[in-house]
C-alpha cells in the first residue's frame, strides 16, 4: 500500500461519478491528497491513467494531479483506514420502473464503513448524495451506531448536500453550499474547511444549519421546487397549445419581470439523476409517515402526461400516418450540451412512436457522433428533442421535409 504524507488532510471520496470526480479535483487542488474509491473498474483505471469520464473535468487537470500523487482511485476499500475526511458520492436512483428510492448504493457503502472506519479516529463523513429527511440516519449513522462507533467521538457525519450542475455555466467551486450535522461534526468540518479555503481564491460559501434533516429537507426542497414548478409549466404549454400562443414566447415574456417569477420551460420528460428523481425520495418518506403530498403527486401526474403531449405534436406535424411515419429524434439527452442520458425523454418516446407503428431513429452528435449527419430529408419528419450548441438549428430545419421543435427552451 502507498505510504500517506501525514502531513496533507487524506480525503476519501467513494464514488468517482458526475459528482465525485469533480469533487475529487476539487479537495486535490487545494491541498489534501485524494483517494477515489469506485466500485467500477473503468472509472479507477480511467481515473488512475488520468483520464477523465465526467466533462466537467479536464484530462489535463486531473493527469496533473494524479501524476503528482495527490489523485488516485481504488477498489481497495481497506485505504478508507487511511482517510481522515469521508466524501459519498454514489448514486440514489429510484427502483427500475418505479417512483421508489433505492438505497442500495448508500447500504453498499454504509457496509464498507463499518468494516474499514477506524475506531477512535473521529473521521469526518460527509454524505452528499441525496436523501429523504432521516434517511441520513436510518441508512448511514445508524448502521454505524450497530456496529459499535460512537456518534461524535469514533466518527462525525454531516449531510452536505451537493449542487453540482454537469455541463451548466455556474462553477461549482463557487456554488454555495449547505451544512448540516451536530454542532460537534459541523464544527469539525468547518476546520477543515477553512484550512481548505485558505490555500485557493475559488471557494464555497457554506452555511451550516442546525441538524441533519434540515439539510436533507432543503436539498429535496430545492428539486421538488423546480419538479413542481416545471408541471405548473407543463400545464401552462397545454393551455397555450390549445388557445393558439407560442408558450416560450409567454414565459419569455413573463420572465422580463425583475422579481417574483422564475422562468421554467416545459418539457416532455423530466431527464437526469436528480429533478424526477429526489421529489420521489421525500414523497416516499412521507408516505411512511402518513403525509399526503397531494400537491407533489398532481405535478407527478401532469409531468407524466407529458410523452402523449409530445406524441400528439408529433401526430399533428405529419402530413400521413404515424403508423407509416419514418421518423428522426434529435437529441438523446436529458439536457443540452452534456453527454448524459439519464432518464432522458429520447428513449421513451422513441418506444411509444415505435409501440404505435413509427419508424423511428435517434440522434444526437455527443451520444453517436458516428451517426449523426447533416441531412435528414430522408425522414418525414425531424423532431428536435435537446438542441446541443454544436447543433445549426436552422440548418437542421432546411435539411428536413417536417420539422417540430419539443426542445422549449431553445432559446435560453
Ligand atoms: N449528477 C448531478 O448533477 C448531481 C447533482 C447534485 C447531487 N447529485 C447526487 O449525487 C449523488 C451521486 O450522483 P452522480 O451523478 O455523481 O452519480 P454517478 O452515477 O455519476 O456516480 C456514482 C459513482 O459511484 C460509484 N459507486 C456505486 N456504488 C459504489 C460503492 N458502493 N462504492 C464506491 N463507488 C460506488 C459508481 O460506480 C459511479 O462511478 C446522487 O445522490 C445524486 O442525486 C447529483
Amino acid at each position: 500500500m502507498r505510504e500517506v504524507n501525514a502531513n496533507l488532510y487524506v480525503v476519501g471520496i467513494i464514488g468517482g461519478g458526475y459528482v465525485g470526480l469533480p469533487n475529487a479535483v476539487y479537495y486535490a487542488e487545494r491541498g489534501a491528497e485524494v483517494v477515489v474509491f469506485d466500485t467500477d473498474e473503468s472509472v479507477v483505471a480511467g481515473i488512475n491513467s488520468g483520464i477523465s469520464h465526467i466533462a466537467d473535468v479536464e484530462n489535463e487537470v486531473l493527469l496533473k494531479l494524479v501524476s503528482a500523487g495527490r489523485i488516485r482511485a481504488t477498489q481497495d476499500f481497506t485505504q478508507i483506514a487511511n482517510c481522515q475526511y469521508i466524501f459519498i458520492d454514489v448514486p440514489t436512483p429510484l427502483k427500475h420502473g418505479e417512483k421508489q428510492p433505492s438505497y442500495v448504493y448508500i447500504d453498499m457503502v454504509a457496509s464498507s464503513l463499518a468494516e474499514y472506519l477506524p475506531k477512535g479516529k473521529g473521521v469526518v463523513v460527509f454524505l452528499e448524495s441525496t436523501v429523504a429527511p432521516g434517511d441520513t440516519f436510518r441508512y448511514l449513522i445508524h448502521p454505524l451506531q450497530e456496529a459499535g462507533y460512537k456518534l461524535d467521538v469514533d466518527v462525525y457525519v454531516c449531510f452536505f448536500p451537493e449542487r453540482i450542475n454537469p455541463g451548466g455555466s455556474f462553477d461549482f467551486r463557487r456554488v454555495s453550499r449547505v451544512l448540516g450535522g451536530s454542532k460537534l461534526a459541523t464544527r469539525k468540518a468547518s476546520h477543515f474547511f477553512s484550512a481548505l479555503k485558505s490555500s485557493q481564491e475559488l471557494q464555497q460559501e457554506i452555511t451550516t444549519v442546525s441538524s441533519i434533516e434540515t439539510a436533507e429537507l432543503s436539498k429535496i426542497l430545492e428539486n421538488t421546487y423546480r419538479y413542481v414548478n416545471i408541471a405548473l409549466i407543463n400545464e401552462f404549454a397545454k393551455v397555450a397549445q390549445k388557445i393558439g400562443v407560442d408558450i416560450t414566447e409567454a414565459i419569455d415574456a413573463a420572465g422580463t419581470k425583475p422579481y417574483g417569477f422564475q422562468k421554467f420551460y416545459p418539457n416532455i420528460k423530466i431527464g437526469g439523476h436528480c429533478i424526477p428523481v429526489d421529489p420521489f425520495y421525500l414523497y416516499n418518506s412521507m408516505q411512511e409517515l402518513g403525509i399526503e403530498m397531494p400537491l407533489l403527486k398532481a405535478a407527478s401526474s401532469v409531468n407524466d402526461s407529458m410523452l402523449n403531449f409530445g406524441v400528439e405534436k408529433i401526430v399533428d406535424a405529419l402530413d400521413k400516418p404515424l403508423k407509416v411515419a419514418n421518423i428522426a429524434l434529435i437529441g438523446a439527452t436529458y439536457k443540452k450540451n452534456i453527454a448524459d442520458v439519464r432518464e432522458s425523454a429520447a428513449f421513451v418516446l422513441k418506444n411509444r412512436l415505435q409501440e404505435l407503428g413509427a419508424s423511428v431513429e435517434l440522434f444526437d452528435p455527443l451520444i453517436y457522433p458516428k451517426t449523426w449527419k447533416n441531412d435528414y430529408t430522408d425522414f418525414d419528419l425531424v423532431v428536435l428533442l435537446v438542441g446541443h450548441t454544436c447543433v445549426d438549428i436552422d440548418e437542421l430545419k432546411s435539411n428536413s421535409k417536417l420539422f417540430v421543435n419539443l426542445d422549449f427552451d431553445l432559446k435560453k
